[in-house]
């Protein structure tokens, strides 16, 4: 039997869209929020998991469906903030990259010398297996880079995509809403961030922690650096241009 490809998304509207799509589907549940349909697309098997908002709930949502499935891929996908004001709600980017950006180790300040945001320096927590607090080699930020044949999936159909451009870029995530344009600007000038979520990186890591292959997609559903007014219908828009990307992964394979 063929090993299933992995489709995520974090909230209803970001999941059930793309489940939809999905025939002779089954649903199965681990715990009261991670909820799986199992079915296909052109014959071949796809899940589609609703793991859940944020990075706890989709390292287990990652977890348990790579020890109960065996998936030969996964996609983590939904909607997204803008970090780069050349990119609009709608706009879609593909994950060249993702990046935890809640990571981080504050400054030496001692007591009454105040909270720095800005001299917060990143910080990698798979450097080593010593103290990441301690350890000057952690003091750095870890990409996760896409699989190259999903990526080459995603590109070869971004024309089917017509309500936005899709670009490449680098998708931040953490257990964060940044609102302070300042300090968006600062990920966009310091990670190369191109919209931030709070998902992507923790599926990366845990796929890349058993060796699946990884791509994140996301929608911008708003954009603090140009006025981009947060808009929900983004989430099926992104989930039918997965589908294309996902037909395409399968064609190739
Ligand atoms: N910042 C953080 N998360 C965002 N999301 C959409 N826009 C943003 C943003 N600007 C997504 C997250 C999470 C939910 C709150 O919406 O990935 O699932």
């Amino acid at each position: 039997t063929k090993r299933p490809i992995l489709i995520q998304g974090p909230m209803p509207i970001e999941a059930e869209k793309f489940a939809e799509r999905l025939e002779n589907v089954e649903i199965e549940e681990s715990g009261s929020t991670y909820e799986f349909y199992i079915g296909t697309v052109d014959d071949y098997p796809v899940i589609v998991s609703k793991t859940g908002k944020g990075m706890e709930n989709t390292a287990a949502a990652t977890a348990i469906a790579i020890e109960k499935y065996n998936p030969a891929a996964i996609i983590n996908q939904g909607t997204s903030g803008g970090h780069d004001p050349a990119l609009n709600v709608f706009d879609i980017v593909i994950g060249e990259r993702t990046v935890n950006i809640g990571s981080m180790k504050t400054g030496d300040r001692a007591e009454g010398e105040g909270i720095e945001a800005t001299e917060w320096k990143p910080m990698d927590v798979m450097a080593s297996e010593g103290s990441a607090g301690e350890d000057p080699n952690a003091e750095k930020a870890r990409y996760y880079d896409a699989d190259p044949e999903l990526l080459a999936a995603a590109i070869h159909v971004k024309d089917s995509y017509t309500q936005g451009k899709v670009v490449e870029g680098t998708i931040g995530s953490a257990d964060v809403w940044n609102n302070e344009v300042d300090r968006i600007n600062w990920f966009h000038e310091n990670f190369e961030t191109s919209v931030e979520e709070m998902e992507s990186a923790s599926s990366a890591m845990i796929s890349k922690a058993y060796d699946v292959p990884f791509l994140a997609i996301r929608i911008l559903s708003n954009n603090k650096t140009n006025d981009g007014a947060y808009n929900p219908d983004t989430a099926a828009a992104n989930q039918e241009y997965v589908y294309e990307v996902v037909k395409e992964y399968i064609a190739a394979l």
